[in-house]
């Protein structure tokens, strides 16, 4: 793939062919995940990379699509500014990370961190499903999916092209506003035949090193009243952690820098409880 598509899908016919060539790749990929939001900042990447690594630390072989054009970041998170995609005639070679978690995002194309994208909906659109059309992921337990903020041009390709998502994470954080943006993305994921997982309410609350004391910064929890109003469940609380972003600009992925902290422990059981919920036998 060229780093800019010129132009769109340009006929329905391509589009076609490409989606098929995209569903052959990922018929490799026992189970996908998209992580959504609809709100920027709540940890959609956070969440999404860490569990990815948690997936991988329990021996299962995972892949992470990081979804957001404009605001990819996995590659922060996973320490891996550095790396860049490859393609033979096998197609395109997703980056090995951490727990060899293959890794597939644009900022792996770009030069530079802070070189922006300016592509309009239908570049977006065509970028997606052509990568999609070339990634070769080999044989995975999990495709997590990290997406942008907000229910554009990515989450309808990509509910379009990956097909048989076996569910959405919806993260959350506490405030307000946060609960009508969420909800506004769980009900687009529903509307794509996208099954709930259920919520995590991320930066839930502080904890006091020293006194252990909990603390609310964000505000009113969103997380309960998220799961009860789409009939669901919360499947994890994260607190907020200051070592995060610390970890963030060492270049150390949070989970395997801080394996005993609170929030790595909520990822741990995060990832237990899902992979529960998705290779649960289909009469159980
Ligand atoms: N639980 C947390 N405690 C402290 N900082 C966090 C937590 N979760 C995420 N962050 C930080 O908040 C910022 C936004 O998180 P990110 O995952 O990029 O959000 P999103 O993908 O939803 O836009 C990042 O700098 C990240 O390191
Ligand atoms: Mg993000």
């Amino acid at each position: 793939m060229s780093q800019e598509p010129s132009r769109g899908i340009s006929s329905a016919g391509e589009l076609f062919t490409l989606i098929g060539e995209a569903k052959q790749r990922l018929s490799s990929v026992k189970h996908k995940l998209m992580v959504l939001s609809g709100k920027g900042g709540v940890g959609k990447t956070f969440v999404s990379t860490m569990l990815s690594l948690e997936l991988a630390r329990r021996s299962y072989r995972v892949g992470l699509f990081d979804a957001d054009i404009h605001g990819s970041s996995t590659n922060v998170m996973l320490g891996l500014q550095k790396s860049s995609l490859y393609a033979d005639n096998e197609g395109i070679h997703p980056v090995e990370g951490p727990l060899k978690l293959k890794t597939v995002s644009m900022s792996f194309l770009i030069e530079s961190l802070d070189t922006p994208i300016i592509w309009r909906g239908p570049l977006k659109s065509r970028a997606i499903v052509e990568l999609f059309s070339m990634v070769n992921w080999g044989d995975l337990d999990y495709l997590l999916m990290d997406m942008p903020p907000g229910t554009g041009d990515e989450a309808i390709t990509i509910a379009q092209v990956v097909g048989d998502i076996d569910g959405a994470v919806a993260v959350t954080a506490p405030g307000l506003m946060n609960e009508a943006v969420v909800s506004r993305a769980i009900k687009f994921a529903k509307s794509s035949g996208i099954p709930l997982l259920g919520i995590v309410e991320n930066m839930s609350y502080y904890k006091c090193p020293l006194t252990g004391e909990l603390h609310y910064p964000l505000g009113r929890s969103t997380g309960e009243q998220l799961a009860k109003k789409h009939n669901s469940r919360l499947l994890a609380r994260i607190p907020l952690d200051p070592s995060i972003d610390e970890a963030l600009a060492r270049g150390r992925p949070f989970i395997l820098e801080y394996p005993d902290s609170e929030a790595s422990k909520a990822i741990a059981e995060l990832a237990a409880t899902i992979v529960s919920l998705v290779e649960k036998p289909a009469n159980a």
